[in-house]
């Protein structure tokens, strides 16, 4: 073969080649990875055997829910009075702050808070789209010098307004700068060093936590401190199953200084890292239990997000947005009606008001764990990037927090906050016709809903919460605990070595670890405004009535009472299986066609109450879990259940304080608080993370309708559907 013969059969070998490997490529592997492809919309591309978005896009009705897209919001503006303070105003905040005298004066200054003031809720009520917004305020909780002061700014004035909260026990809510020089601070003290050193930990292996400390008497106050709580990272990335139990730390937040160290565990081995670490990239084998599975939108979500906040879906409407204490507030909840297409109030606004998460073992390295996340820690400011496709499903619309950090610069919390639509599978509304009355029907309406989320990770544990609008009116809101356990160290290996297993305070979940008994409280803050914000809540008491003698056949039977509550006392509730009712917030003043008052009604769910000691320290700071429910007359200044400053506060500003005040609340602009709790005996399934655990309550309509509202949406059809087809027939 000749030089040319040589090239030109190089040339076609590898045209041939080129073939064979793109035909392989093409040709449809076997069974189970089979190809899949969306047909009907072009914009639904086909990778191995998952789905991806093309970039081509559909014009947009507005702005189209994205998936991640990385934001800077330099630009964004504020459109509506309930905003949040945007990233320009919070630089402008902070610079009008530090050119004033009280902070030009300082030795020290750090931001605790920094968010919109909101309007009166008058002023947000008479707005409406396309009227100026009123003056843009922020509210400050700032520490100077070691003094806590509340302050308004007037963004276009430049006027700071101090605000007079009375005299308060607590601190405001850490900083993300307390909480990591405090997991820093330790290593400067050489004892603590040799601690460590003593525990045959490597100081490079050191993974420490900052724990708030409660309050439990004179010897703790007059200063900020926090418990400092360590762990070995050899060998996992699940340290926290490795603690070094019995050392406490305890440090001057302010200071940073070491104000002692308790060491009392020395004779506690440190738990092993085999089997603890969580990550996939960490699984010796890996299954796959089911097929890919996601749910298609092929023509996009049905939900808009109008300027930033404003969500429209379906029948509903309302302004969401991140909140570095709360999470996530929402308000301006409005349905609409199906006869006459007004948009009616529902609710003025809710959000995750306090936590608080009592562990059950009274020893020296566990009594003080009784953490109030939203007050201590802030629950938006743990709220890590949500993780697309896992998180909230494809299709879901991401929002960004921007706040403000410790030396009041702001950043940003991406991705934070999804919103997206669901279809479980689940029912709206069915019937069918048995054979009996020979009428053939069957009617069956899908569930869809749309879901707001956030999952906030509080140190070792994850909180998921939702909010869930369903198209007949109902608001779901649910919680859901994953994430790491806090455990204990133990000698103990087996249980056949423990004599008296109740009083271990937890479940031996793996050698050496003890899983801690301990209760969590959500305490939600839901202002009802049902047709307006003139409300009564109702307790709608179930009874049982015995019949007179000879009257019936039947000896008893059960009847409706209702019992509106005049005053804070009378809507104080603590739940009870044999003696129930119905939780009507309703508006006395507007009636259905047939006269009842229109209304909603909370349906409890996640029960559990706490059983600690009313007088037991922590129970005092947590006494707004001394009910369920709570209704109080609406207070701007009344938002945390805990108290405006719940760090190390004694309990004297909580909801179960203002309550006692024993406030008129018929017929007025009021709020209801209601607490999902849980108990939680640790299990070995939990070990070395915890499946998620749920529960929820439900804000439902009660005579708000004049009927199913529900009635006319249509079910759901093949021919309507995104039609999915194996590459291999299409
Ligand atoms: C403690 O150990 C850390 C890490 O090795 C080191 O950086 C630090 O200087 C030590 N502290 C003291 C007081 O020696
Ligand atoms: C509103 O709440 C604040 C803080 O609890 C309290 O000082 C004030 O008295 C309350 N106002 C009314 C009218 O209850």
């Amino acid at each position: 073969m000749d030089a040319r013969n040589l090239i030109r059969f190089l040339f076609l070998s590898f045209i041939i080649a080129l073939l064979l490997l793109l035909t392989l490529i093409n040709l449809p592997l076997p069974d189970k990875a089979e190809e899949l492809d969306c047909s009907t919309n072009s914009r639904w591309c086909t990778t191995k055997n998952r789905f991806f978005q093309s970039t081509l896009k559909e014009p947009s009705k507005r702005t189209k829910p994205t998936t991640t897209t990385v934001r800077h919001h330099t630009s964004d503006v504020p459109h509506h009075p309930l905003d949040p303070l945007t990233l320009t105003e919070l630089n402008k905040l902070r610079s009008i702050l530090l050119s004033h005298s009280l902070f030009q004066n300082s030795k020290t200054y750090a931001f605790h808070s920094v968010v919109l003031e909101e309007p009166e809720k008058f002023d947000v009520l008479t707005w409406s789209h396309g009227d100026p917004l009123p003056p843009r305020k922020g509210s400050v909780i700032a520490r100077v010098n070691d003094v806590t002061h509340v302050l308004t700014v007037d963004l276009a004035t430049g006027e700071i307004t101090p605000v007079d909260v009375g005299e308060h026990s607590g601190y405001p809510t850490m900083t993300i700068e307390d909480m990591t020089s405090s997991t820093w601070a330790p290593l400067g003290n050489a004892d603590f060093n040799r601690t460590i050193i003593a525990r045959g930990i490597d100081l490079k292996d050191l993974a420490c936590l900052p724990i708030s400390i409660g309050w439990f008497g004179k010897k703790e106050e007059n200063r900020r401190l926090i418990k400092v709580q360590c762990y070995s990272m050899e060998g996992t990335a699940n340290f926290y199953m490795r603690p070094i139990e019995g050392l406490t730390v305890v440090l001057d937040m302010d200071t940073k200084q070491v104000v002692e160290i308790i060491d009392k565990g020395k004779n506690i081995p440190i738990p092993k890292a085999a089997g603890t670490d969580y990550r996939f990239s960490a699984q010796n084998t890996k299954i796959n239990l089911v097929n890919p599975i996601s749910i298609e939108q092929p023509k996009g979500p049905s939900f808009t997000i109008e300027d930033d906040h404003l969500v429209k879906w379906a029948n509903w409407e309302f302004h969401l947005k991140p909140d570095p204490r709360a999470g996530v507030i929402i308000s301006r909840v409005m349905v609409r009606d199906p006869n006459t297409g007004e948009m009616r109030n529902v609710m003025y606004k809710g959000f995750t008001s306090e936590l608080f998460v009592p562990y059950m073992d009274p020893t020296d390295a566990w009594y003080f764990k009784t953490y109030m996340d939203a007050g201590e820690y802030g629950f938006g400011l743990q709220a890590m990037p949500l993780d697309p496709l896992n998180d909230c499903p494809r299709n879901a619309y991401y929002m960004d927090g921007v706040f403000a950090a410790g030396d009041g610069k702001p950043y940003v919390r991406s991705n934070m906050v999804c919103v997206f639509e669901s279809y479980a599978g689940d029912i709206g509304w069915r019937h069918s016709e048995s054979p009996i009355t020979g009428m053939e029907i069957r009617e069956v309406r899908p569930k869809v809903t749309l879901v707001v989320r956030m999952a906030a990770s509080v140190a070792n544990y994850d909180y998921i919460v939702d909010w869930e609008f369903q198209t007949d009116g109902l608001i779901r809101v649910k919680v859901g605990l994953s994430g790491i356990l806090m455990v204990k160290g133990t000698s103990y290996v087996n249980m056949n070595q423990v004599n008296s297993p109740e009083n271990l305070h937890g479940t031996l979940l793996s050698e050496n670890v003890i899983g801690v008994i301990h209760d969590h409280y959500i305490t939600f803050y839901l202002d009802m405004d049902v047709d307006g914000p003139q409300n009564s809540f109702v307790k709608v008491n179930i009874k049982r009535q015995e019949t007179a003698a000879g009257e019936s056949p039947r000896l008893s039977y059960l009847k409706a009472v209702r019992n509106v509550a005049k005053t804070e006392k009378d809507a104080q509730v603590k739940l009870k299986l044999y003696d129930p009712s119905e939780y009507h917030m309703v508006n006395p003043s507007k009636k259905t066609r047939v006269g009842n008052p229109v209304g909603y009604k909370l349906v409890p769910g996640g029960t559990a109450a706490s059983l600690l000691n009313l007088d037991d320290p922590p129970q005092k700071r947590g006494a707004f879990t001394n009910n369920q429910i709570w209704v109080t007359p609406y207070n701007r200044s009344e938002e945390w259940a805990g108290g405006l400053f719940t760090y190390q506060s004694k309990g004297e500003d909580t909801l179960a304080v203002w309550s006692e005040r024993d406030r008129a609340i018929e017929n007025k602009d009021i709020v209801m608080w209601y607490t999902l709790g849980f108990h939680h005996v640790p299990c070995q399934e939990d070990f070395p993370i915890m499946p998620t655990v749920s529960s929820s309550f439900d804000l439902k309509p009660v005579n708000f309708y004049e009927s199913n509202p529900i009635l006319n949406i249509p079910p759901n059809s093949e021919k309507d559907l995104p039609v999915c087809n194996t590459a291999s027939s299409a």
